[in-house]
């Protein structure tokens, strides 16, 4: 298949054809690889990197996303990016892939399973999946010379940690979970492999990504039951749920509920494009650069809800249950290094942060 550069597609654009595109300069010859392109996080990812002027390929297995998150990729930036359904354990589908797009100077990796239960329940899907796939990814970007990554960690590698916030030198804790302790082996296996080879890495610890895009048309999509607060409560409200099961009221916290740093998944995702233009300009000060991202404050699921009531006016259906084993009672970003070093803030309020999840949720109702 012919691709259509970046330049083209954008003649196409400023001549009338596409209305929404927002690109600001064209980053000719910088094409960027986006594993799980099509996910939560990477979909909104794929959309920051493209309005920035990045040509993007998305790879995607597909199993916990959908195709057509391309063709809402491109209803809004104007811009179809590229797209290959591969797994990334399929050695052999992916070094195909990389000798095809000789093009590719970057990766940002997504790609991974993130249920925290379902990972208790089958570890070695797990651990085959999201260390397959990214051992497999970095033995193409060295052979592909593909010498720039950030990627996809979590604040999971915490724990509850003994001082709050919690900044990037406070120690990685015993995983609670097969799902954290892939990302804390992910971490390990970019650092050491950067050491001994020319790949540059930036791991990007998220706090807990919640909205979606202010078009409403990507989102979170949990298949099946969602495990995360915000879709559950969305869903709850919309009447996909009967009720949301507030896990805990005894925690040592101002209301009794737990706390987290909710941060709004395009601050995220324009973190991305940061930390890539900080390794293609080569500003990263060392091989291996870890970066907090959150908001620096912390919210109770109450405070959460609470929020949802007020700027959607609606009542939602709530109760309190027992603790859910393995939740920490607190945490919150030290979010300096990411302000000051990686030069990139926060912007929206959890206000926007709600408000956005509920009107994707309620852009789900015409699908
Ligand atoms: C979880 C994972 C974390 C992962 C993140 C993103 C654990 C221990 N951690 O974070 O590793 O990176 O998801 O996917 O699972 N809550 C309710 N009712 C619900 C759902 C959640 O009260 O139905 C509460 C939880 O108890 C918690 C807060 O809401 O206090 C946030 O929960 P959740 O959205 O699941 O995220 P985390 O548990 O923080």
């Amino acid at each position: 298949m012919l691709r259509v550069s970046t330049e083209e597609k954008l003649k196409k654009c400023i001549t009338g054809a596409c209305k929404m595109v927002l690109v600001k300069s064209i980053r000719m010859g910088d094409t960027v690889l986006v594993t799980g392109g099509t996910g939560y996080i990477g979909s909104h990812t794929v959309v920051e990197l493209q309005q920035k002027g990045y040509e993007v390929i998305i790879i995607d297995n597909l199993s916990n996303s959908y195709e057509n998150v391309v063709d809402s990729i491109e209803k809004i930036t104007g811009i179809r990016p590229g797209f290959e359904q591969i797994d990334l354990c399929d050695k052999l589908s992916l070094d195909d892939f990389f000798n095809k797009h000789q093009n590719i100077t970057s990766a940002i990796h997504f790609a991974a399973l993130k249920a925290v239960g379902e990972s208790v329940e089958k570890p070695l899907l797990y651990y085959y999946n999201n260390i397959t796939g990214l051992i497999n990814l970095l033995i193409c970007m060295i052979k592909y010379k593909v010498n720039n990554l950030v990627f996809s960690s979590s604040c999971t590698v915490y724990g509850q940690p003994e001082i709050l916030p919690v900044s990037e030198k406070s120690p990685v804790l015993k995983p609670l979970s097969p799902y954290g302790n892939t990302k804390q082996i992910a971490e390990e296996i970019i650092t050491d492999t950067s050491g001994k080879s020319k790949i540059k890495g930036i791991l990007l610890r998220y706090f807990n990504p919640i909205g979606a895009h202010s078009s409403a048309l990507i989102g979170e999509l949990p298949i099946g039951v969602p495990n995360n607060l915000v879709p559950f409560i969305t869903q709850t409200a919309i009447g996909k749920r009967e009720c949301l099961n507030v896990f805990g009221n005894d925690y040592n916290t101002p209301d009794g509920t737990c706390i987290r740093d909710y941060i709004h998944v395009v601050d995220i995702a324009k973190a991305h494009v940061i930390a890539l233009e900080r390794l293609l300009s080569e500003k990263n000060e060392s091989g291996i650069e870890i970066f907090n991202l959150g908001t620096g404050k912390g919210n109770s699921v109450l405070e959460i809800i609470n929020t949802y009531q007020k700027v959607t006016c609606n009542k939602l259906n709530y109760r309190i249950v027992p603790r859910r084993p393995g939740d920490i009672e607190k945490i919150y970003a030290d979010t300096a290094l990411a302000n000051n070093v990686l030069g990139w803030k926060a912007e929206k309020t959890l206000e926007d942060m709600i408000l956005s999840a509920w009107n994707w949720e309620l852009s789900l109702l015409n699908n």
